[in-house]
């Protein structure tokens, strides 16, 4: 059987890096979409990538006739495209109060449009081949809502119902639907966050500390595995013991 190909949106950020590098240690051939970035950018991903079966392809993920050309020149070039993972995110923190128009847009195209935009053209050559893994990144934050992330937590949240629909739509084509929700790691995204609440933060961390991301790209090697066909419409929560439930 030829190698299964994998695509990881947000490829080039802390978590997206991260979980090339698992699936393509995994025996996948991973694709790393992401936005064009600098030069610079991609070069430091091409160094943290080297030796492994991974490449990079510019995508605008918010864009939905983009994601519709680039998964049929995968497709195309690399024969199918059997795992998705959906990683790409931003953050665009502020209170509801004074949070712009654009900060909500900015936020829900990436974290939330992006989604339906790759879902939507992957799903139907996943069904007629009889096989696909989708994985969505969604967050603890989509859990439990937090203080400035009106925007991020409804999209985070929204991913979630997504997962389960269309878990429900493909369950018995061979294709499973979940999502894994991170907590805290070490990430730009979260180095971002101002240091005293960043602290304030893993203090509350049961396990305290943030997380790695080769931490969450086990979990989404582990949903992704040929053998995980009877997990479907799930969660992983992977957040140290922040949000526990059942
Ligand atoms: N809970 C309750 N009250 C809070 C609060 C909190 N967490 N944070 C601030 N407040 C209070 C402040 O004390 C202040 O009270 P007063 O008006 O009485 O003084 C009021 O709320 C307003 O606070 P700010 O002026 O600080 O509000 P701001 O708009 O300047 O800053 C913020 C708000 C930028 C969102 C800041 O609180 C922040 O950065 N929070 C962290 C957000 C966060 O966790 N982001 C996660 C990014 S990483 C990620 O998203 C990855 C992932 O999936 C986990």
């Amino acid at each position: 059987m030829s190698k299964r190909v994998a695509v990881v949106t947000g490829g080039i950020g802390g978590l997206g890096t991260a979980i090339c590098k698992a699936l393509a240690n995994a025996g996948r051939s991973v694709v790393a979409a992401d936005l064009g970035s600098s030069p610079e950018r991609i070069a430091r991903f091409a160094h943290d990538v080297a030796g492994h079966d991974v490449r990079f392809a510019p995508l605008d993920v918010a864009d939905f006739e983009a994601c519709g050309a680039f998964v049929d020149e995968v497709q195309q070039r690399d024969g199918s495209l059997d795992i998705l993972v959906n990683a790409a995110g931003i953050t665009r923190d502020t209170t509801l109060r004074k949070m712009e128009r654009a900060q909500w847009d900015a936020v829900l195209g990436i974290n939330l449009d992006s989604v339906f935009n790759l879902c939507r053209h992957a799903v139907g050559g996943m069904v007629d081949r009889g096989f696909g893994r989708i994985v969505n990144i969604s967050s603890v934050n989509g859990q439990t809502g937090q203080f400035g992330q009106t925007n991020y937590s409804a999209a985070k949240a929204g991913m979630h119902g997504f997962t389960m629909a269309l878990a429900r739509e493909v369950a018995r084509k061979g294709v499973t639907v979940n999502s894994v929700s991170p907590g805290y790691c070490e990430t730009a995204l979260v180095a971002a966050i101002p240091d005293d609440i960043r602290q304030g933060i893993v203090d509350k961390v049961p396990a305290g500390r943030l997380g790695q991301p080769s931490e969450i790209a086990r979990t989404v090697e582990f949903l992704s595995a040929d053998d995980a066909g009877y997990i479907t419409g799930a969660n992983i929560p992977v957040n140290g013991g922040l949000y526990m439930g059942f």
